[in-house]
Parts: structure tokens; C-alpha cells; sequence
């Protein structure tokens, strides 16, 4: 059975890009936050990403599911998974097919701003498993997690965040995003988080700057985005792709640096905005964790950090913690 609710409508999301290039760009240093590169287009070229030589974690996090996919499903004992982010979903068949072999497995609830990329990879999802409840929804997860369905009568849940997409916000987005999470997960239920892990600086420069490119083309797509979607006139190919390891913050930090000065005329917005040569905006990070830091987030968020798995290589990790005490005082804001 398949079902999708688009809790955000093509209003919402004008009036909420609207607001984020409005601040953005006027803002200094000027920055657009990471939904905005998810389009159709930009959803299809992350999945071009996730085939590139250079960015090992999609392979990395499938070959753990391959290997603990079994293990999970058994500790985690959950009968609705609920996936933030799910995009295209191929690495969640595996975690979906071991929690159907575990046997209690009765529905799964894909997550996703990207409304009409979910739409499809979901209703494929139904169909190859129609034992299985699929009730997709498109939201903003970090703002409408009160609006997804909840554990049926305390029968356990599993909320998972896979592809170290919680590393693309900033601790304190993080610390309050957990929070969020956990407001909305009864005592018992689990969190699965795959996670990026700190390594090799060259390796992470080269997973974010690889040499065909897809991913400074994905990088610059959130131009296109508000090109189209604000009567915007970048100029895209105006603007260089870079990827900088940040050594202490532990995270990567994508940016579009304009090559010369550059003029934009937003029309929807009425907004001049003028680069001068060498300006940057910033447009993600991706935070790189450890073990014992994110085990301390975890617990200050109200979960008991649980087993941890990684790769033969140890470049990447899922961990499996469960929702406990309430959460503690925010530590920021
Ligand atoms: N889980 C997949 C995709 C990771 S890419 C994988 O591991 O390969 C991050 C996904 O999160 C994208 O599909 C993007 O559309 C979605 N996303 C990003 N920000 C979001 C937000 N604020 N609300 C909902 N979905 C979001
Ligand atoms: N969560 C993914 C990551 O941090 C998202 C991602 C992969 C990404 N490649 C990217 C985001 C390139 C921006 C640009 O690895």
C-alpha cells in the first residue's frame, strides 16, 4: 500500500526559498542553507555523487547495512521505520529486507523536501514491497517532525538519518535537531545514524571536489534553483567550486567563490546583489564525527548511545541509540 502526504506546498516552499535568499545574500559572508540544492535536477546529480570513485561513504554505509543490516533490525525490533532524508532509498531496501526478515516490519515512512524525487523512488519502494505500508512524506524535517505519523500503540519505532546528512548542519542545528527528534520518539525507540567519520583530509577534499565535477555542478545547481524559481539571473558558470577542509571545526565547507565581480538581478525579490571578485557564499558543510563526540550529542539529547558498526576501513559508521530520559538543557542558544 502506498500513500504520500505533501506536507509543503509549492507556496510554502516559494515563500521559505524566498526568505532564506532574502537573508542569504544579503548576509555577510553571504551563505544559502542545503535544502535549496535539491530540486529534481540536483536530487538526480547527488545520486550521480553517490557513484563517484572519489566519494566513498554511499559505498562505505552499504557495505555495513550488507553486513549488519540483520543485527540492526534485530536490536532495533522496530515495526515502522521512519527515514529523514531518504532520497533515492537504495541503501534502505537492505535495512527494510533484514527488518522484514526479522518479522515485524509493517511500515516505512521515507522523509524528503525533494517532493516529486520521493514520490518516485517511494512508490517503486511500494511495489516491490506490498506487504509493507509506504507512507511517504514531503516536509521539512527540521521543521515539521511533530507532523509525521508516530509508533502505533507503543509498538517500537526506528527513526533512521542515514548518508551523514546530519553532518550538514552545524553543531548547534544539530544539537537542536536531536532535540526535536527525541521530543517526538517515545522511551524504547531507536535512532539510526550513519555518520562520516574524520580521516585523511586529501580523501575528504577529493569526496567533495571530484574530478569530473558532478559535484561542483551540484554545488552550483542551488543557482539554477533561484534562477528559476525567483527569476534570478546568475550567471552559474561565473562561480568556482570549492571544497575546504576545515581542521578545526572537523568539517568541509562548500562554497561558490565569484571569479570576477558579478551583478544579480532577483527579480521575484526586487534584490540587487553585487560579488566582488573573490567573494564567496557559503553553501554546506559536512561535519566529519568520532565516536565519543557524537556519543556525548546523543546523550545530551536524550538518547543512550548504542552499538556502532563501521566498514572494513573504518571510514564511516552507523550507530544505533535509543530514545531514553528527557532532553537535557540545550548547551547552545
Ligand atoms: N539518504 C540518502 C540521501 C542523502 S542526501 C543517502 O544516504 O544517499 C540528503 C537528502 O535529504 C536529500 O534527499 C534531500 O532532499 C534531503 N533533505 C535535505 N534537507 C532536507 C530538509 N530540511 N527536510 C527534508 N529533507 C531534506
Ligand atoms: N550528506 C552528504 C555528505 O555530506 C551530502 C553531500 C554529498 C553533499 N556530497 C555533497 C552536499 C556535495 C553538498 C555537496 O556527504
Amino acid at each position: 500500500m502506498f500513500r504520500i502526504d505533501r506536507k509543503l506546498t509549492t507556496g510554502d516552499l516559494d515563500k521559505a526559498l524566498r526568505q532564506d535568499v532574502t537573508e542569504g545574500l544579503t548576509f555577510r559572508p553571504k551563505q544559502l542553507p542545503p535544502k535549496w540544492f535539491y530540486d529534481t535536477h540536483g536530487s538526480a546529480l547527488f545520486e550521480d555523487i553517490t557513484q563517484l570513485p572519489e566519494y566513498y561513504p554511499t559505498r562505505a554505509e552499504r557495505t555495513i547495512l550488507e553486513r549488519h543490516a540483520d543485527e540492526i533490525a534485530e536490536v532495533a525490533d522496530a515495526k515502522t521505520l521512519v527515514e529523514l532524508g531518504s532520497g533515492s532509498g537504495i541503501k534502505t531496501r537492505l535495512l527494510l529486507a533484514a527488518m522484514r526478515r526479522h518479522g515485524r516490519l509493517s511500515r516505512f515512512v521515507p522523509v524528503d523536501v525533494s517532493g516529486d524525487f520521493l514520490a518516485e523512488s517511494a512508490a517503486r519502494l511500494a511495489e516491490d514491497h506490498p506487504d509493507v505500508e509506504v507512507h511517504a512524506v514531503v516536509c521539512d524535517f527540521e521543521k515539521h517532525l511533530d507532523l509525521l505519523p508516530t509508533g502505533e500503540n507503543d509498538q517500537p519505532l526506528l527513526m533512521a538519518v542515514l548518508g551523514s546528512t546530519i553532518g550538514n548542519q552545524d553543531p548547534r542545528q544539530r544539537a537542536v535537531f536531536l532535540r526535536e527528534i527525541r521530543t517526538n520518539l517515545h522511551v524504547g525507540d531507536g535512532l539510526l545514524l550513519g555518520v562520516d567519520l574524520v580521516k585523511d583530509p586529501v580523501r575528504l577534499v577529493a569526496a567533495y571536489d571530484d574530478a569530473q565535477g558532478i559535484t561542483a555542478a551540484f554545488n552550483r545547481n542551488v543557482l539554477s534553483v533561484i534562477n528559476r524559481e525567483l527569476d534570478a539571473d546568475f550567471d552559474t558558470m561565473a562561480f568556482d567550486h570549492l571544497a575546504i577542509w576545515n581542521t578545526d571545526e572537523e568539517w568541509i565547507e562548500m562554497r561558490l567563490r565569484a571569479r570576477e565581480n558579478v551583478h544579480v538581478h532577483v527579480g521575484a525579490l526586487d534584490l540587487e546583489v553585487d560579488f566582488t571578485a573573490g567573494e564567496e557564499i557559503r553553501t554546506e558543510i559536512s561535519a566529519k564525527f568520532r565516536r565519543e563526540g557524537l556519543a556525548d550529542e546523543l546523550e545530551t539529547a536524550g538518547f543512550a548511545p548504542g552499538p556502532w558498526w563501521t566498514d572494513p576501513d573504518g571510514d564511516f559508521a552507523l550507530t544505533l541509540a535509543t530514545a531514553v530520559h528527557a532532553p537535557s538543557e540545550l548547551r547552545y542558544g
